[in-house]
């Protein structure tokens, strides 16, 4: 048997249980959960995804992890402790934060996040890639997800571990992120595995939409379908959720995605000035280019005449631009 990793997978379930509990059970908890309360999140949800607090004190974790005997060069190699530069000993690596266990596909807590109660960088402070934990590899609570995912052939994917939260209270069972990174191949093979439709519902800002973009593809080359929903402008699936309710998420957000391709024309869109006629005219041509890539007729025609429609312009003309691209094309 691997010691060492059996050794850091129990320091982790233990720290995240003494975060947990310092959370829900010291004075100094009191403010973090505060904060917590703050962004609308519940007992319910802190108990689910076990959520803590790390504690302001260099040491807290470095003597808890001492007392029981975890050998502290290896807790250092798992990312949990850090070795002071005099050499003189160790402090934990999270202190202040409000923290988020992170789990491998058997649900085993792997590794830790810890998000600021205020303003700072960074934000959310992870633990590094060891040998238990590579984040092009994980997805956050795709543990939990799982059985939803397997059962319905589908997944949410979110960007951040908040909108994971609240979404599940809100129904979304099958949600996942990808923490930050930008999703890897590695994470669409193992998604792929599972469900045969992806749902992107990334931040409604500039690197949410971007991110979406390169997402797609990637999904898509695995040969699932791929849908997006699309949050209103600046503002994130938890936002959402906070401002309109959970209800108007699944009805508006969830199960209202548009398709791939018109979510690449709705980004199309919205980087050309169509109150001008250079705007309006490069809008059509990148238009064109990309309904040229749909490989079924049947679909071109559909959105063909949706923008023949929107522009006042004779269907047989756009066609004969996307002709060429198809043209073009083989
Ligand atoms: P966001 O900046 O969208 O944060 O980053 P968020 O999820 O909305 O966080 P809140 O609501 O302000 O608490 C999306 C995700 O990127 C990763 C985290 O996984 C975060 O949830 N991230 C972000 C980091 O790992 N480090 C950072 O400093 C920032
Ligand atoms: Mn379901
Ligand atoms: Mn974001
Ligand atoms: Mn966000
Ligand atoms: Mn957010």
């Amino acid at each position: 048997a691997d010691l060492e990793r059996e050794k850091l997978i129990e320091a982790h379930e233990l720290t995240a249980k003494l975060y947990n509990y310092l959370l829900k059970n010291t004075t100094h908890g009191q403010q973090a959960m505060a904060y917590l309360r703050n962004r609308g999140v519940t007992d319910k949800q802190i108990d689910h995804f076990n959520i803590g607090y790390a504690p302001r004190e260099w040491d807290t974790l470095v003597r808890f992890l001492d007392q029981r005997k975890f050998d502290l060069a290896l807790m250092e190699k798992g990312g949990l402790i850090i070795a002071k530069n005099d050499g003189s000993g160790y402090v934990d690596r999270f202190r202040e934060r409000i923290m988020f266990p992170l789990w491998s596909r058997e649900g085993k807590t792997i590794a830790l996040a810890g998000r600021l109660m205020g303003e700072g960088q960074p934000k959310y402070l992870n633990s590094p890639e060891t040998r238990l934990f590579n984040k092009s590899r994980n997805l956050y609570n795709f543990h939990h997800a799982r059985v939803d995912m397997r059962k319905h052939r589908r997944v949410v994917l979110f960007e951040g571990y908040m909108d994971v939260i609240k979404a599940w209270s809100a129904g979304v069972n099958n949600g996942v992120a990808s923490m930050g990174t930008s999703l890897t191949e590695e994470h669409a093979a193992l998604l792929q595995r599972n469900v045969d439709e992806a749902i992107i519902c990334y931040d409604g800002d500039n690197a949410g939409m971007a991110a979406a973009l390169k997402t797609i593809p990637l999904l898509e080359k695995t040969g699932l379908k791929v849908q997006v929903a699309v949050l209103p402008q600046g503002m994130d699936p938890d936002e959402y959720i906070e401002k309109h309710g959970a209800n108007a998420f699944m009805r508006e957000m969830i199960e209202h995605p548009v398709s791939a391709t018109k979510f690449k024309l709705i980004y199309a869109k919205k980087n050309h000035i169509l109150l001008e006629e250079e705007g309006r005219k490069d809008y059509l041509l990148e238009a064109a280019g990309i309904i040229a890539a749909l490989d079924s007729p049947i679909e071109r025609e559909i959105y063909l005449k949706d923008l023949s429609r929107e522009f006042d312009i004779p269907i047989e003309v756009l066609k004969q631009d996307v002709f060429h691209h198809r043209e073009k094309s083989y």
